[in-house]
């Protein structure tokens, strides 16, 4: 397993479309390995691959509570079957906008099919804090943060605060 580093926006590949998964291999097993150990030490509850600069569509979440001892799940190709009729505000961040947050609006609880890391098909049913987490990481995977969802306003704010902090760092 290995480290990858964290893109930070604004960045042209937090934007790209990713491509579905034909088949979980070996190859896509150690991406899915690499962003769980990425993901827990940034302390995240998810991340999607083009947060690492890999274009293929997999994501990573593990949402228990720091009690309950690590539940990591690993999906390749994640798609929306069916959504809750009822919305929920949660407040979201995330580790390529860090130290920033805001209230965003999205179905209560879904139903996902996916491809696990055996290349199994599997359905699941998620809401409360793993549904808001998977849909802000399946979002990822459509080049979409969650700052897209918020005014433009804010979402420019955000976005500027976080250029002026990658510009400095490149002048230090
Ligand atoms: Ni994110």
């Amino acid at each position: 397993m290995a480290l990858m580093p964290i893109i930070i926006a604004p960045d042209p590949r937090l934007k790209i479309k990713t491509k579905p998964v034909d088949n979980v291999d070996d190859s896509v097993r150690a991406l899915m390995d690499d962003m769980l150990e990425t993901m827990y030490a940034a302390n995240g509850i998810g991340l999607a691959a083009p947060q690492v600069g890999d274009t293929r569509s997999v994501i990573v979440v593990d949402c228990a509570r720091q009690d309950d001892g690590p539940a990591p799940i690993r999906m390749a190709n994640p798609h929306i079957i069916a959504v809750s009729s009822d919305d929920n505000a949660h407040e979201e961040g995330c580790l390529s906008l860090p130290e920033h947050y805001a209230d965003v609006v999205r179905p209560e609880s879904i139903t996902l099919r996916y491809l696990d890391e055996n290349n199994k098909v599997l359905e699941m049913d998620a809401d409360g804090i793993l549904a808001t987490c998977i849909q802000h990481e399946m979002d990822h995977l459509e080049g979409i943060l969650f700052v897209d969802h918020i005014s433009a306003l804010k979402r420019n704010m955000i976005l500027r605060k976080l250029k002026k902090v990658k510009k400095q760092a490149t002048e230090d």
